[in-house]
């Protein structure tokens, strides 16, 4: 049996994603997983993966506004906590789907599944 998918060969779930050289605190990084869009968020020294599509339409998370570990929708506003998705505002809806990381030798990687 081949997986052209090295990160999934594990099958725990585990998925690397980025370099941590690649992040930066202010722009989130999107990524795919399985067909699953994540974002992939730098607070200080902690490393952050949610959902990264707005329950309220359709618009990616990682693009929106980074300030004081909140980010914001770039379409309407909703507003979420990155440390674990917290929904912050009425239109946002509900909260983000949070996603386990772990950073082993500069490498992120996530949980999906598994
Ligand atoms: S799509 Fe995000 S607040 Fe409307």
């Amino acid at each position: 049996m081949s997986d052209s998918n090295p990160s999934a060969r594990a099958g725990d779930g585990w998925h690397e994603v980025a370099e941590l050289s690649q992040l930066d605190p202010e722009f989130p990084l999107g990524v795919e997983v399985e067909g699953t869009k994540i974002g992939i968020y730098q607070c200080g020294d902690a490393v952050h993966a949610l959902e990264d599509i707005c329950p309220h339409a359709f618009a990616l998370m990682s693009q929106g506004y980074v300030e004081d570990g909140v980010v914001e929708c770039p379409l309407h506003g909703a507003r979420f906590e990155i440390a674990g998705g917290k929904c912050l505002n009425e239109i946002g809806q509900r909260d983000l789907r949070a996603y386990p990381v772990r950073v082993i030798d500069g490498r992120i990687a996530v949980k999906v599944g598994g």
